[in-house]
């Protein structure tokens, strides 16, 4: 076993082999003569639905949730009688529906004083129109693990905050949307993951639509990932249970019922709960299939660093900083093109991992606990299952994972040693403990250039490799580096 996981810890059920096979730990990208880049188009479907698991990692949701609100979404759309353009529009909505799930990750972990993992997944189901539901709910999710008297404080806090749900809400879907603007999708993919926690008795958020006013798809959206929860966690009883209970209120009643119906379609129920889930939804695709070609993945790469750097006010373009550091670097040394596109593509994502580790850790203001270190120092496991899934991805998941592995082997989570770690990935790790340094953050100013290079220095040659921070040195000390970054 070459992954040192700790006792106790909790890793999600298929991150729990997260050990790379010795060709992978010997992998090695070549800087002179490298593969040639990704053929030149992927469907968008695979890399959506493959990446959608960062999304439910950061919902706290099991992985494969928005790939199983995707079937059960796009098979409620087919009853409603959707066109093939709507079905296309509404599939990609399914794909992409908490896209701005980070965004308010670390305002619930602050407010709750709990990680914001476990709140979210309960916070999404309980029924809001019902107060007292709502009130019991906020305080069990309220200081979780704490002191009565901890607990008591962060219940009162969430009560108090006039609008915090809404604001909440609002921020999470203008960013979601926002997403799959950018990425290119239909208004209708857009407009639907706007309004998508509207309820059909205008007590939803963010704008209180009612009624037919929400869009269909929104509508669509919304049960389907309701249904999606409560089936996996409480069975088909459960489910009908409530849909029965919020037909009308938090649902369209003509939806509900086609939901009621499909409840008995165990064949459907057979493809939701399937090991293979995952490529039956990259084959649902409608209409015609979408390609991503070159450019697109790199719009899909800076998309999901968007998102990874909203999880926390701590990490504000992190991602984007690293990939410009790294990118920068690997020209200093000289790397060939399809070699500089996989290192900016690693920089972006390298921290995608950092979506299943809880606010309450990533924020912290004071000292890690055990527990809390590992659970920070398993980000980078994170970040390999998902980016090695996405086949487009597969060429920079290794570089993109051994951001903290050291060439002397006391890096983590592999402790891989320098014969295991090729020059891109060298340039990588000395990017992202260059931006971590200067970044001014909330709580602090950015360190000065030549104090951040001397903790560099200290290490050349025996943590970190010499090339690369002297090529790192070179490029923010030149006169003209502002130009050149
Ligand atoms: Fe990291
Ligand atoms: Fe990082």
């Amino acid at each position: 076993m070459r992954v040192p996981v700790p006792s106790g810890a909790e890793i999600s059920p298929v991150l729990r082999h997260p050990e790379m096979s010795e060709n992978e730990r010997h992998a090695s990208t070549s800087t002179t003569e490298s593969a040639p880049l990704e053929p030149p188009s992927v469907p968008v479907s695979e890399v959506l639905a493959s990446l959608s698991r960062a999304l439910d990692l950061t919902e706290g949701q099991p992985l494969g949730h928005s790939v199983r609100s995707c079937v059960i979404g796009m098979r409620l759309g087919r009853e409603a009688g959707l066109d093939d353009d709507a079905m296309a529009e509404l599939y990609y909505a399914l794909l992409l529906k908490d896209a701005g799930c980070s965004s308010n990750a670390a305002r619930i972990a602050s407010l709750f004083g709990s990680d914001d993992q476990a709140v979210k997944p309960r916070m999404k189901v309980v029924d809001w129109d019902d107060r007292m539901a709502l009130a019991v709910e906020t305080w069990r999710n309220s200081g979780m693990h704490q002191s009565l008297g901890a607990r008591m404080r962060h219940f009162l806090g969430v009560a108090r905050q006039e609008g915090m749900t809404k604001d909440m809400i609002a921020t999470r879907c203008e960013r979601g949307a926002d997403i799959a603007r950018r990425l290119g999708f239909p208004a209708g993919t857009v407009e639907a993951i706007r309004s998508l926690d509207e309820h059909w008795n205008g007590k939803g958020y963010p704008e209180g639509k009612r009624g037919d006013a929400i869009p269909l798809m929104s509508r669509i959206l919304n049960i389907a990932q309701t249904v999606e929860v409560f089936w996996g966690a409480e069975g088909p009883q459960a489910t009908e249970a409530m849909l029965r209970e919020r037909r009308g209120r938090w649902f369209d009643p003509e939806l509900t019922d086609s939901a009621l119906a499909v409840l008995h379609d165990s064949a459907l129920w057979a493809s939701v709960q399937s090991p293979e889930v995952e490529s039956h939804v990259v084959s649902m695709e409608p209409h015609t299939t979408r390609l991503v070609d070159a450019r697109g993945l790199d719009d899909i790469a800076q998309a999901y660093a968007d998102i990874i750097d909203a999880k926390s006010p701590f990490t504000f373009r992190h991602s984007s900083q690293v990939a410009m550091y790294a990118t920068a670097i690997g020209e200093q040394l000289g790397f060939d093109e399809p070699t500089l596109v996989r290192t900016r593509r690693a920089g972006l994502l390298h921290d995608i991992g950092k979506v299943g580790v809880s606010n309450r850790i990533l924020d912290k203001n004071g000292p890690l606990d055990l527990d809390e270190r590992a659970a920070i120092e398993r980000h980078p496991l994170h970040t390999w299952e998902i980016l090695k899934r996405v086949s487009a991805f597969q060429d920079f998941a290794r570089q993109a994972s051994t951001h903290h592995e050291k060439l002397d082997g006391t890096g983590y989570p592999w402790n891989l040693g320098a014969d295991e770690l090729d020059a891109p990935s060298r340039a990588l790790v000395v990017a992202d403990i260059y931006e971590a340094l200067t970044a001014t953050r909330p709580y602090r100013a950015g360190m000065p250039v030549e104090k951040a290079l001397g903790i560099l220095e200290r290490d050349k040659g025996t943590r970190l490799d010499a090339a690369a921070v002297d090529a790192l040195a070179h490029i923010v000390t030149r006169d003209d580096s502002d130009r050149a970054l």
